[in-house]
């Protein structure tokens, strides 16, 4: 009788089995590939994303540092409708020419910051008028500031005794060349003085200026 109930349990396993799905291995091998493809797939997209976001991140880093660097290369102003650096005084205050030479006296120079942050001289005629164009501080021979003398009707540099004319020519060495010019106007509309770059014949030496 046991043996009878056994025979029959494994003929009812066996019926079962006949019905079930086949699993065979070719079969798992698509469901592998297809759930392969599909992480494939995922991964791809993420990969995508993630190179957007990484190329959006160095752009903005490219901008971030090359908008300042190619801002640092142009000169202030440079942008401006004037077409002209302001003349700003020793507190960096942009100069308004009125006041300026209510406040000066026919003859003055005195030193503004010019083109490039250069000490520049401004220079009031006998008129009291703006002259047309400034001095650049800066001596020719090693780069001391070369300082304006009244007295004496001269810049005279004190670190090797160069000497130039009102106009800026050298009358004694050892400077080689005479102080850099830049023209200087009066915009109309803001009263502000501009300086611009002298591109133009030196008219101490008849020749191309030399810091062109
Ligand atoms: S730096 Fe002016 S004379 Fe030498």
């Amino acid at each position: 009788m046991k043996v009878l109930s056994s025979i029959v349990a494994l003929v009812a396993a066996s019926s079962v089995s006949a019905f079930a799905p086949l699993a065979t291995p070719s079969s798992r091998s698509v469901v592998t590939q297809m759930a392969a493809s599909e992480e494939l797939y995922i991964d791809d997209e993420r990969r995508f994303i993630m190179n957007l976001i990484m190329v959006g991140a160095g752009g903005l880093t490219v901008l971030g540092l090359g908008v300042p660097y190619i801002a640092f290369f142009v000169p202030p102003g440079s942008g401006g409708g004037s077409g002209g650096v302001p003349a700003k005084d020793a507190l960096g205050n942009d100069i308004l020419s009125k006041e300026y030479l209510a406040a000066k006296p026919a003859g003055d120079r005195s030193l503004a910051q010019g083109l490039k942050g250069d000490a520049t001289y401004l220079i009031v005629k006998d008129d009291k008028t703006l002259e047309k164009y400034g001095l650049n501080a800066v001596c020719t021979h090693l780069g001391c500031v070369v300082p304006w003398s009244a007295a004496n009707n001269k810049f005279m540099c004190p670190c090797h005794g160069s000497q130039y004319a009102p106009d800026g020519a050298v009358v004694r060495g050892p400077a080689p060349l005479p102080l850099a010019l830049a023209h200087c106007d009066i915009d109309e509309a803001s009263d502000k003085i501009l300086f611009s770059p002298w591109t133009e014949t030196d008219f101490r030496t008849g020749e191309k200026g030399w810091w062109n």
